[in-house]
């Protein structure tokens, strides 16, 4: 089939060009706009980039109109029933579901890299009481960096697949740190017979005054919950990494600066937004008082939970994390919980309500999953961190598409400029 062009007039000088078509193998095509600058001495200008491909990537497809989400091709919802998250981790770094075999040895891999330098547990302490701990997420990994900065090529794809290793591994290590650092307890040090999320909750909740066992259907929702966090394409977090990877930076540095995007209300922050504003709602009588404010544009106040850059149906994870939340809470006989009560009210006014409906806002991700780590014992401030836990892998994956790309170039978008022209230079006593 002959490629596909778009052609481009402007109509002022009479100018033209024809600028290829480059074809997905799901989903829309992308105009190559590489050439518009030379040929027409202009940009392109797409604020908060919501038609702009950034990347050819082969990790993560979405559909909004459907609905759908899918990692190297498996839907979701397949992932979700069938899979453990290290099965998915491993999916996701190296594009295929490992066998039996692979997988075992990439667990033993993770596990042989759960600790973290005893030196870096100090910096924990160095931190004011009260910092939440995502800003120690931030720091404490960036740190990481220190450790690790010499022995890691970028180029070398055994220290691209080291560096992803210890990320995944660590990370719930340092989370569980974030933790017991905010109740003043001991930190428990990961156990290597453990699976992943057994192992996490472990050092989340062990005393060393008790022995401590997992819940089994407390495991098998974290786990659910990182699969489900896992990835979502070129998201801000995700867009943020690639970026500041493409520098050349060490990968350490460059997730430390996906969690601290990831820390934002608009983007992984909003799972803790969910419960603080279900707090401020207060009770179901108030909800039509707070959906007023939500579409009052001079009120800044927004449904937390609700709305999707891409998904303009219902976001899929949403709906495998209700199911999730309504297990958990049977189990853990809190279902008569206030909040989950006030959740499911909430979303069943705004889902009849026009100006929601109009616009295509349905709950997504984060809707749900706070009501289930608040369940689980995790205080609202450490929401994030556990999104941060999922989402690490679909991070250090995007990382290594990256910079395994021998095309890499460095990340630099243009402006349009609106500022003052040239301005004579005047002296201090003349202003
Ligand atoms: C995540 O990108 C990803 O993939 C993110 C994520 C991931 O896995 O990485 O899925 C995780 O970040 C989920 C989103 C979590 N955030 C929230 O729940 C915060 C509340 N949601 C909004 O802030 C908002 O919906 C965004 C940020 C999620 C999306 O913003 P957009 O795409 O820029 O949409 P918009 O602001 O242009 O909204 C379109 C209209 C506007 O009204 P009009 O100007 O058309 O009249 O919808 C309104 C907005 O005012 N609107 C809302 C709303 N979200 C959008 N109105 C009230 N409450 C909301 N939540």
């Amino acid at each position: 089939m002959a490629e596909r062009k778009i052609k481009i007039i402007d109509s002022n000088n009479g100018l033209e060009s024809e600028l290829p078509v480059l074809e997905a193998s799901e989903g829309p095509s992308t105009i190559d706009i590489s050439s518009l600058y030379r040929d027409f001495d202009c940009f392109t200008y797409d604020p908060g980039f919501m038609a702009t491909a950034s990347c050819k990537s082969a990790i993560t497809y979405i559909d909004g109109d459907k609905g759908i989400l899918r990692y190297r091709g498996y839907p979701i919802e397949d992932l979700a029933e069938n899979c453990k998250f290290l099965e998915v981790a491993y999916l996701l770094l190296y594009g295929n579901l490992p066998t039996a075999d692979e997988l075992e040895n990439f667990e033993q891999r993770i596990t042989q890299h759960t600790l973290i330098n005893e030196n870096l547990k100090s910096f924990f302490s160095g931190f004011h009481y009260d910092a939440h701990p995502m800003a120690v997420m931030t720091g404490v990994v960036g740190s990481l960096s220190a450790f690790y900065h010499d022995n890691i090529d970028i180029n070398n794809p055994e220290d691209r697949d080291l560096a992803a290793i210890r990320l995944v591994a660590k990370m719930p290590t340092i989370a569980a740190a974030c933790f017991k650092r905010l109740r003043g307890e001991p930190f428990v040090y990961p156990q290597n017979d453990l699976d992943y999320s057994s192992n996490f909750l472990r050092m989340m909740f062990a005393q060393p005054t008790e022995q401590y066992e997992a819940d089994p259907v407390m495991t098998r929702a974290i786990d659910l919950l990182f699969i489900l966090h896992a990835d979502h394409e070129q998201n801000a977090s995700t867009s943020t990494v690639r970026l500041v990877g493409s520098s050349g930076s060490n990968p350490f540095a460059a997730v430390a600066a996906g969690i601290a995007s990831l820390w934002g209300p608009a983007h992984g922050g909003a799972n803790e937004a969910v419960l603080n504003m279900l707090d401020m709602i207060g009770s179901i009588q108030n909800i039509p008082k707070f959906i007023d404010r939500a579409k009052d544009k001079d009120d800044p106040f927004r449904l937390m939970g609700f709305g999707h850059r891409v998904y303009k149906n219902y976001d899929p994870r949403a709906a495998i994390i209700r199911k999730i939340c309504h297990e958990v809470l049977g189990k853990l006989g809190d279902h008569g919980d206030p909040q989950l009560e006030l959740a499911m009210k909430l979303e069943e006014i705004a889902l009849q309500d026009e100006y929601f409906v109009e616009r295509k806002l349905y709950p997504n991700v984060d809707f749900y999953s706070g009501i289930i780590y608040r369940a689980l014992g995790i205080p609202t401030n450490m929401f994030t961190v556990m999104f941060t836990i999922g989402r690490t892998i679909g991070w250090i994956s995007h990382w290594t598409e990256m910079i395994s790309d021998p095309r890499l170039r460095i990340g630099r978008p243009r402006q349009l400029y609106i500022g003052p022209t040239q301005q004579a230079f005047r002296q201090i006593g003349e202003r």
